[in-house]
């Protein structure tokens, strides 16, 4: 497996993460239950890896005219 894939597959599984964590936090708030301050800034770790790896696999087309894949 190459470089990029890694990035996409990091991507992939840490926003599987972010979504339920932010599922969660909705359904917490739906069923009247008020979570810890702390946690509403858990979704900011998956988050934070997400902003990188996808503004990465973003600029990969426009990369890929100059450099070969990989
Ligand atoms: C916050 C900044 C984010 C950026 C800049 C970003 C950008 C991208 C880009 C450029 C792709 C590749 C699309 C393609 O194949 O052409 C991608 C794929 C994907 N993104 Fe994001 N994304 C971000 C956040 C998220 C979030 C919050 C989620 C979901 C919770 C998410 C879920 C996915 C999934 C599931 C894929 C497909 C991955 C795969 O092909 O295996 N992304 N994203």
């Amino acid at each position: 497996m190459n470089w990029n894939n890694w990035i996409r597959q990091i991507h992939r599984w840490t926003s599987l993460v972010f979504a339920v964590v932010v599922a969660a936090i909705f359904i917490a708030l739906g069923v009247g239950k008020q979570p810890a301050e702390w946690v509403y800034f858990l979704p900011l770790f998956p988050l934070a890896i997400l902003v990188p790896t996808g503004l990465h696999m973003f600029v990969l087309p426009y990369l890929s005219g100059r450099r070969t894949a990989g």
